[in-house]
């Protein structure tokens, strides 16, 4: 083949987006991935119907060993309805069944197992082989993407994260304390960064977004200029 014919194939645009709870991940994710018309993977929710399965078995899901045979047997997928992220176990739809603080509980305690975070990383690289996605997690530019053209850490400091906490809480009707909720904050984060396997810790190459101070609108303006910086230096397809 002469060199005309060899050009450089485009790679999808996989866009890792890491951060502690409450820097609101989720929610800018959702738009990042909209605006730029690509798939928005939340590996938490994975983790999430893993905790349900084993709560459902009755299991203690602070067992390794019975945690781990138990979601071994889980099928965890997902699915997209325009655009929107359907989280499957078993084939049974459990987007809103995860969503509560005993599941919260359970997802957190099942993370820690290596048996059960190699399942799922694995089912997660399996969605990126062929389509660009934006993933948000724990682990994704560290372990999950380590290759991802876009590496994010969303971080904000813990009084910011806990005073947008409040407010959903306010807005749920749940009164609770500004320093109760910091407080929880602040042990989430310890847990997060602290346990064994794939602690929460920014890749060497992720950039870092700190929103304490910048509203929803600006947090996602500022990540798609960053993939658009990323998107100039290299070849990466939507
Ligand atoms: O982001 P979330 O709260 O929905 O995540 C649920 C749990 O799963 C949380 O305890 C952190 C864990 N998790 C993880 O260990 N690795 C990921 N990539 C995503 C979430």
């Amino acid at each position: 083949m002469s060199s005309e014919h060899t050009s450089i194939q485009p790679r999808p645009l996989l866009i890792a987006i890491d951060g502690p709870v409450g820097a609101g991940k989720s929610s800018i994710s959702d738009e990042v991935a909209r605006r730029l018309g690509i798939l928005h993977l939340d590996t938490g929710a994975m983790y999430r119907a893993a905790g349900l399965y084993v709560q459902r078995l009755g299991l203690d899901p602070h067992d390794q060993a019975a945690s781990e045979a138990a979601v071994s047997q889980a099928e965890i997928s997902v699915r997209y309805a325009d655009g929107a992220q359907q989280t499957l176990l078993n084939g049974e739809d459990v987007t809103g069944l995860i969503r509560t603080p005993e599941v919260s509980d359970a997802a957190s305690a099942v993370s820690k197992h290596p048996g059960v975070r190699a399942q799922l990383v694995a089912a997660q690289r399996k969605l990126a082989e062929s389509t660009p996605m934006l993933m948000d997690g724990r682990d994704i530019g560290t372990v999950v993407l380590k290759d991802a053209p876009v590496k994010i850490y969303l971080t904000a400091s813990a009084e910011a994260r806990a005073q947008r906490r409040l407010l959903q809480y306010r807005e749920q009707g749940e009164e609770h304390t500004f320093e109760e909720v910091l407080k929880a904050v602040n042990a989430r984060d310890y847990q997060d960064m602290h346990r064994e396997a794939d602690p929460l810790r920014q890749a060497e190459d992720a950039v870092v977004v700190d929103s304490s101070d910048l509203s929803f609108d600006e947090t996602v303006d500022a990540i798609l200029a960053l993939v658009r910086t990323a998107m100039q230096k290299e070849a990466l397809h939507v």
